[in-house]
């Protein structure tokens, strides 16, 4: 389709609004494809009621307590599954200590690779190719079918996706480089020796593996311990990548669209990081996110740390969902509050899906009620 015009748009997106109206992006393939910029007198999130089921909505995953275990086998491995769909899982998860070192259990996902991202806790995971350490704000990425345990000494809080139809691969950097936003050597890849060292030190034994394949867990049992390998080489293996060592890119001139800070990509989906980054310096630049429909993607945001200004009663530990295609922007107290402020401070992690997602039941234990009224002027 031909870019054409109407009426008095502006000449750039997100710069030079006029005073008192509002820019509106619609979008096609998450602001990749087809997108157009609207200026209206009213933000289209002025709602007063809706009925039915599509609504933004917000959780507080707070609520997922440690000892908030499921009765199923399945989530015992998985967590509390929240959204899903054919091509990804997003579950909330705690790995606690307690398990004596000399019975701990590998876990092996036959179903899709799982991208675990540490909101809480630290320790460490083994599997065959190494040890690999976490903290919180690290991704670790971990291919389908390889078997993982995780020694915690405090209890560890996880965002877990499992991509069911992909593997996890770098996104589409274009024009910007190969080492931006994350240079391919800020991975972690695992530690052969660091493995046997901590084995031997902490006395760990690993002769169980636990298995999920089409959602139904095999168990099998070794004599002697899993972890035995010498030595490997290729280019399958389980890495990590940090929050802190993920560049954010920017304009200082005009506030550029969410895709710029995909993290990895997936088919189907994408996982990306938002992370603390100056404000845009120009005098008529739009320096909240914009207003938007996203009309193929459902966007999940995890809350991860920092100071979420944008809106209120927001704290650490909280998702929200924005279902494809339907307008959400900033809160009105955003618009305010970013007149005074020189830098965001927030870390956050979108996953958006090009393909409907559906909540699990349990989701409404932790919906916090009314959130589509929250655009409201108070
Ligand atoms: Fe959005």
């Amino acid at each position: 389709m031909y870019h054409s015009t109407q009426g008095r748009p502006t000449r750039q997106g997100h710069k030079g609004i006029p005073e008192g109206l509002f820019e509106e992006e619609q979008g096609l393939d998450g602001f990749y494809g087809p997108v157009s910029h609207l200026i209206k007198e009213r933000p289209s999130t002025r709602w007063n009621s809706i009925e039915g089921n599509l609504k933004p909505r917000m959780f507080d995953l707070v609520k997922h307590l440690k000892n908030d275990v499921s009765a199923s086998e399945v989530s015992g491995l998985t967590g509390q599954r929240l959204f899903y769909n054919n091509d990804l899982t997003v579950s909330s998860l705690w790995i606690l200590p307690g398990v004596n070192p000399d019975q701990l259990e590998s876990r092996r996902n036959a179903d899709g690779d799982w991208m675990y991202f540490c909101h809480s806790g630290r320790g460490q995971v083994l599997s065959e190719y190494g040890v690999l350490d976490f903290t919180p704000g690290t991704y670790l990425v971990m291919p389908k079918c390889i078997g993982h345990t995780f020694f915690v000494k405090e209890p560890a809080h996880f965002l877990l996706i499992e991509n069911r139809t992909s593997h996890f691969r770098e996104p589409d950097r274009g024009i910007v480089g190969r080492h931006a936003p994350w240079d391919p050597n800020a991975l972690v890849k695992p530690d052969l020796e660091g493995l046997y060292e901590l084995m031997r030190k902490e006395k760990i034994d690993v002769r169980t593996v636990r298995i999920k394949h089409v959602d139904e867990l095999t168990t099998i049992g070794y004599d002697d311990c899993v972890y035995d390998v010498q030595g490997w080489k290729g280019d399958l293996f389980p890495y990590t990548l940090h929050m802190d060592h993920i560049m954010p890119i920017m304009s200082h001139r005009v506030h550029l669209p969410p895709s710029v800070h995909t993290t990895f990509a997936a088919r189907g989906f994408v996982v990306c990081s938002f992370l603390p980054r100056p404000m845009e310096e120009d005098k008529d630049a739009l320096r909240v996110p914009f207003y938007h429909q996203n009309i193929d993607y459902d966007e999940i945001l995890f809350y991860h740390d920092g100071d979420f200004f944008s809106r209120d009663n927001l704290h650490a530990g909280m998702m929200s969902f924005h279902p494809a295609g339907f307008p959400h922007g900033p809160h009105p107290k955003a618009m305010e509050r970013v007149k005074t402020k020189t830098h965001t401070d927030e870390k956050a992690v979108m996953i958006d899906s090009r393909w409907p997602l559906k909540r699990d039941e349990a989701l409404a234990r932790f919906e916090v009620g009314d959130y589509w009224k929250s655009w409201k002027k108070k």
